[in-house]
This record gives structure tokens, sequence and C-alpha cells, in this order.
């Protein structure tokens, strides 16, 4: 699939002025990559499935090759206070100049959230662009949105923060200055224009969006019209969603090791084994410190889950974090409302099982045997999938009835009627009917008796 080339105007200094001159944004230029972590932090942590810095450091790097840069240098570090001006201490800020200057480095990542004047004063000190976590997960939303609505989402999400580091940078200033509250001082007023501006995007982007959004709901009440259930896929990031939804739907979705490969809902007709069609929808992955003004953009995305009949929780089984990824995930269903949805509605896929040793596998699927929901699988060979669709189909017949039903052999409608709303589950034909055996929701019963009032003889 092509790259997006329109880039957010991300590549700005914490006050949008353009700073660390030498990056072009996305896709080009020598990275650093800085994991700090805090001694104290570390141990209040300790007892708790705290991750491991080395793999944080690991989830970071991931971050930064998703727009394409390539990674010169990592580290995780180990703080043992707050510096306020700059995060890290002195002799840690002056040993990475050094490395900076000799590898060539245009960005530096460091996985925090960073203050403005953070960003700034390790700028100057380090003389090139410097991007915290919330930045950098922009920057990754602005090169995958696709669709017009995943754009206008991601722009304001950038907004808002551009707008939210101003308000703070402005403050900062006015302190500086003593508090003497001057109209109109130069920065001051620059800044106050940005705010408008920005203010004003805001709000024209927010009526764009709430269009986007109310046709996006006529749509879903269309397709709720002709009732296919819809299950929608969630997972971490990079646990293998587009290439499962792939692997069922025979399509081609984008799905690259590329964290965050997919930011718009893609939504296909699958067909389960027993006839039924439903709607299988692949959403955004999820991801640990995600800022929340940020999940809170991409609700609309994931309306798709709330709106699911049935949620298929996508699992990397191989990764070591794989747990804690996993109570990530519930903790964001949770932050949806779908609390009470969590024991019933969710089928969990403990995907990548082709990574494990053979043992280690077999014990997977041995646990998967036993739990009624989960089901271990392989998005990139196969195993498995045939026992998730038809894990998909028992966990949508749940509340649907057995019925038997005689149709005339010459009322095509009827019996098309049941074939593409039902699972039809034994059939007999005599010289004039068909005897269904057919498994339908109670409400398709009715509308089925409703419809075709004459042309059966219930049985
Ligand atoms: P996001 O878009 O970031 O949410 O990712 P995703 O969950 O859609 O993951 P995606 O399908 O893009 O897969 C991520 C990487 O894992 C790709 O390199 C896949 O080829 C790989 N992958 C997915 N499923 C499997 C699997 O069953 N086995 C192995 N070995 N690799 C897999």
């Amino acid at each position: 699939m092509a790259r997006k080339t329109r880039r957010l105007n991300l590549a700005q200094g914490h006050d949008g002025s353009e700073r660390g001159q030498g990056w072009r944004g996305a896709g080009s230029g020598r990275a650093l990559v800085i994991f700090p972590q805090y001694r104290r932090a570390a141990q209040q942590q300790a007892g708790k499935v705290a991750r491991d810095p080395e793999r944080r450091l690991a989830e970071a790097v991931g971050l930064v090759q998703a727009i394409f840069l390539k990674v010169a240098y990592q580290e995780a570090v180990s703080l043992s206070k707050v510096v306020p001006a700059t995060l890290l201490g002195g002799g840690l800020v002056a040993r990475l100049c050094e490395l900076i200057a000799d590898l060539e480095i245009e960005v530096a990542f460091v996985d925090a959230q960073l203050t403005p004047v953070q960003q700034r004063n390790l700028e100057r000190a380090w003389n090139c662009k410097v991007i915290d976590r919330t930045g950098l997960i922009l920057e990754i939303f602005g090169e995958r949105a696709q669709s017009r609505e995943g754009q206008l989402q991601v722009e304001l999400a950038a907004l808002t923060y551009q707008r939210s580091r101003l308000v703070r940078s402005w403050t900062h200033l006015e302190r500086q200055r003593g508090g003497l509250g001057f109209i109109g001082g130069p920065g001051e007023s620059q800044i106050e224009i940005d705010r408008r501006l920005i203010t004003e995007r805001i709000t024209k982007l927010k009526r764009q969006l709430e269009q986007v959004r109310r046709t996006r709901g006529l749509h879903r009440k269309a397709r709720k019209a002709v009732p296919s259930p819809v299950v929608a896929l969630v997972g971490y990031t990079n646990a293998g969603k587009s290439t499962l939804f792939n692997r069922l739907t025979d399509s081609k979705v984008f799905a690259k090791d590329l964290l965050f490969a997919t930011l718009d809902p893609t939504l296909r007709r699958l067909k389960l084994p027993g006839g039924r069609e439903v709607i299988l929808s692949d959403t955004v992955g999820f991801i640990s410190d995600l800022p929340t003004d940020l999940v809170a953009a991409f609700r609309a995305t994931l309306e798709e889950v709330v709106e699911a009949d049935l949620i298929v929780h996508v699992r990397d089984i191989a990764d070591p974090d794989s747990e804690l990824q996993r109570s990530e995930v519930l903790d964001v269903l949770r932050d949806l409302g779908l609390e009470e949805r969590l024991d019933g509605s969710v089928i969990e896929v403990l995907n990548k099982i082709d990574l494990l040793p053979a043992e280690q596998a077999n014990i997977v699927l041995n646990q998967a045997d036993r739990d009624g929901r989960a089901i271990a699988c392989s998005a990139l060979t196969g195993q498995g999938a045939e026992l998730l669709l038809q894990a998909i189909e028992d966990h949508l017949a749940l509340g649907r009835d057995t019925i038997q039903r005689d149709v005339p052999l010459n009322d095509g409608k009827a019996l098309a009627w049941l074939y593409s709303h039902g699972e039809i589950i034994a059939r007999e034909d005599d010289d004039a009917a068909a005897h269904l055996e057919v498994r339908l929701a109670a409400a398709d019963i009715a509308r089925f008796d409703r419809k075709f009032p004459r042309k059966r003889s219930d049985a």
C-alpha cells in the first residue's frame, strides 16, 4: 500500500518554531532512542507486573521505526531524580550530546512525557529535534490515517496537543516576567495569535468530524437494517490483527511489522462455516501510556468495538509482555464502558503460536482447550483459523433457537431468506417442500413467520 505523504506539522519545536534543522519529518534521518526510568518508580513497581526496561526500549525503537527513521543508538537509562529543566541529569545530557554529534543524529526520541520547556532545553543542548512519546504517536497516526475521518481525528488530536503546550509555555513566560501582566508583549501576542488560529481550526475540524460521523452513523444504521452481526478484532499493537483479518477474509489489508499499521477500521464480510455472514472489523492497535486525549480522539474508530456483537481479542502469545498487554487492552475496553461485556462476549485469540518452542506451544494449546473462550492460532500459518471461525459461529449462535420449518420448493424467496439470516443445520427435500432445521435469532424467527405467513407449515 502506498505510504501517505501528508505530514502533520509536528516537526516543530515546543512553541511552534522550526527547530532541529535537518529533520524533514517522518521517513528520513537517523534517530536516537532513550527510555528513561526512575529508580524509585521501578522499585515501587516491584511486586507488580513491571515491564522490563529493555523490552520497553524495544517497543520505543519499534515506534520510531514506524515512521521510517533509522535507529542509530538506543539506551534505557535509569534516573535517580527528575531534573525539572531537562528531565535527564546534566551528565547524561552531556554524554548523549557527544553521541548525537558523533552519530549525526537528527531526531532524539525520549520515551516519556516532556514539558515544552524540557523539550526546548534538550533541543538546544543537543542541537537536534527532540520528540516525546505523545509527539511521536501523533506523528505515526498522521502517517497511517487513511480515511477522511482518521485524518481529521489525527489533526484534531495534534492541534489539541499543540494548543495545550502553547498554554503551558505561555504561563511559563508570564511567570518568568514576574506575572506583571503586560498585555501585548511580542512573544505573548504571537502565542495568543497562534492559540486563536489553532482554536479556530479545532472548531472547524470538530464540525467536519461531526458531519463525517453522522454519515458514518447512517451507514451503520443501513447495515443494521440487514442484520449481519459485527465481530470486532481488538488487541495490542502488532499482535497480528491485520494478519488475522487477512487470513480470515482473504483480503490484503496493510499488515506489516510496524506499530499501528492499522488506524482506520476496516470492515469486510466474512462467511462462517455454517454459511452465516458476519462483518469483521479490524481496529486500531492499543498501546500502553497512550495519553487519554489521544484515545478519546480515536473513539469514533472504536465505536465499531462498542457496537460489536462479539469482540475477538488478538494477543501475541509469544511476546514476553503478553500478560501485561492483555490487561492494558482490557483496561481500554473498560474505559470504553464495556465492563460487563468482558465476561461474556469476548473470544481470546492466542496468536503467533508458531513462534513458540513446541513444548510451550503444546502448553498453550492445552490451556486453550480447557478454557472454552480462548483459541490458540497462528495468523501467519493459518493454524487454528478454522477453530476460530467455529468459535465465532458458536458464540454468535448463543441466544438463538433451532426451529423446523417446511418451505415449498417453489418459494425461492423464503428459502433464500432463511439461508442468509440463519444457519441451516439440516435439510431434507421431498417433491413439494424443503424440510429445514434452522438456527435463527429469536427476532429473526418472528420476522420470518411474519414475512412468510402462509408459505410454511410448522413441523
Ligand atoms: P497494529 O496495526 O499495530 O495494531 O498491528 P496488528 O495487530 O494489526 O499486527 P499485524 O497484523 O500488522 O502484524 C504485526 C506483525 O506480526 C507482522 O509482521 C506480521 O507478519 C506478524 N504476525 C502476525 N501474526 C503472526 C503469527 O501468527 N505468527 C508470526 N510468526 N508472525 C505473525
